[in-house]
């Protein structure tokens, strides 16, 4: 949807849909991980699969089945033969990948990569698929093209495959309502509804535009290939939903006070409504309202009576609540394009099914360390900069700290112990999703040996 006030201003037909679309509602779709062990095949591969990745201009057209994103890792622009003086531009964190950025990242314990899933963590993870669409039957025309890109190709391998689908009523496994808030990219023609605050300059994004900063992004060389490009770390998640229905169910005495510490942990109601406009009861009406659920303010709760300083979207996107430091928070932010897999847990059960369910998140910007490195590393998993020593994300902790949760209250605080671990990191890596001429770019590598 384009609104008049907001003509795009970004070469939209270069940048892929993925980076700048929310997903349709409903969505079904597939992450398709593979490994190229042959150059040459590696790059017909990417010259048969160009024509099907989605621009971001093109993806609302009814007659599109599904839209296709292509992303790369480091090891897979060198399987594809990207020249040393182009590689060592890319920023180290993309080179060293996200295992190599475990202890900055706080994966540690469970969350270490020696528990992730084949292949994050190893080198074998290449190109990475992400396809969306709003049905079966279209998400199987999209796997075919795929399919039909690589099929004939001994040197492909596909490594990994996940099936991701929307959970009855947008919800997220914990039965919250998810991908209510992105930052407003400055000229994509997104259509904004109030509350998504000011517009974020379109270079905290995409490459080729200025930054916050006022910057344009320099590296990596050359400009065809950073133009319209961006990075991406993608985060596979399990949830314990049971666990977390457990602990609420201990330290609650009523289903209400149950329902009170789940929101006070998430910043939100399950039905979406942000605890500083609705901060004692539940006001579905206004989760569901998009040109409402977003239109709050910390200003009016500096003391976190309403909304805990320690909730997660307080946290990890502290919005006006870091008084002064609206500049700052306008340098961390990114874009998120969540998807859950797995079949809910079933409504009021508390023993563990055994069964993975979870998110994965595609958290998209320009600057991997500034961006997704500092919230995770400092928002999501410090509590220095609201006060709160080691206190981490109640819902989000690598279960490495003394599970503390903080809720200010008068005439004094509760404070939450022994909270267990509810999200275990599954695996996840650092890509890069470059612009379609980009990704013409690339494929031409090869045009000496043809
Ligand atoms: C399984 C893990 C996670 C769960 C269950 C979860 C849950 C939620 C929920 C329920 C919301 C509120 C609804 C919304 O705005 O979409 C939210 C918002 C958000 N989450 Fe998470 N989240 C998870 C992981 C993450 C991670 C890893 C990041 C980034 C490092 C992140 C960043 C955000 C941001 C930026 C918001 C928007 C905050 C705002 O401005 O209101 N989340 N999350």
């Amino acid at each position: 949807m384009i609104s008049v006030a907001d003509v795009p201003a970004l070469e939209v037909s270069d940048i892929q849909a993925t980076v700048l679309r929310p997903r349709p509602s409903s969505y079904k779709g597939e992450y398709v991980i593979l490994r190229v062990d042959d150059r040459a095949q590696g790059l017909e591969m990417l010259r048969r699969l160009i024509p099907h990745v989605a621009p971001a201009d093109d993806w609302w057209v009814p007659t599109l089945p599904g839209w296709l994103g292509i992303a790369f890792t480091y090891q897979g622009l060198k399987a594809l033969g990207v020249p040393e003086a182009s590689l060592d531009t890319f920023p180290q964190e993309f080179r060293e990948g996200m295992a190599a950025r475990a202890e900055i990242l706080n994966d540690v314990g469970n969350n270490a990569p020696a528990n992730w899933e084949y292949p994050f963590g190893t080198a074998d993870m290449h190109v990475a698929l992400a396809i969306y669409s709003k049905d079966d039957k279209s998400l199987e025309m999209v796997l075919d093209r795929a399919r039909q890109s690589h099929h004939d190709l001994p040197g492909i391998s596909v490594v990994y495959r996940m099936k991701f689908s929307e959970l009855p009523g947008g919800r997220n496994p914990f039965g919250f309502r998810d991908g209510l808030h992105n930052p407003h990219v400055e000229g994509s023609g997104v259509h904004i509804h109030p509350g998504f605050g000011p517009a974020v300059k379109a270079g905290e994004f995409i490459m080729g535009y200025p930054d916050e900063l006022g910057e344009t992004a320099t590296s990596p060389e050359p400009e065809q290939l950073r133009r319209n490009g961006t990075f991406l770390a993608f985060r596979k998640f399990h949830t314990r939903v049971a666990e977390f229905r457990k602990y609420l169910r201990e330290q609650a005495s009523s289903p209400e006070e149950e329902e009170l510490i789940a929101a006070k942990m998430v910043g939100r109601w399950r039905s979406g409504a942000p605890l500083v406009l609705a901060p004692e009861y539940d006001d579905p009406k206004l989760g569901a309202d998009p040109d409402r659920n977003n239109t709050f303010s910390y200003a009016d709760d500096m003391q976190g009576l309403k909304c805990p300083f320690s909730s997660h979207i307080r946290r990890i996107n502290p919005r006006d609540a870091l008084k002064n430091d609206l500049v700052a928070v306008n340098l961390h932010y990114f874009l998120r394009r969540g998807t859950n897999y797995g079949p809910p847990l079933p409504e009021g059960v508390r023993e563990d099914d055994g069964v993975e369910r979870g998110g994965v998140f595609l958290l998209i910007g320009a600057h991997l360390r500034r961006q997704f490195e500092f919230v995770q590393s400092q928002w999501m998993t410090d509590g220095n900069f609201i006060s709160h020593g080691t206190e981490q994300d109640p819902i989000v902790n690598n279960g490495e700290n003394d599970g503390v949760f903080t809720i200010p209250k008068r005439p004094i605080r509760r404070r939450l112990h022994g909270l267990p671990q509810f999200v275990a990191v599954r695996g996840g890596e650092y890509c890069f999703m470059p612009g379609l001429q980009a990704l013409k770019w690339l494929a031409g590598l090869g045009a000496e040996h043809r």
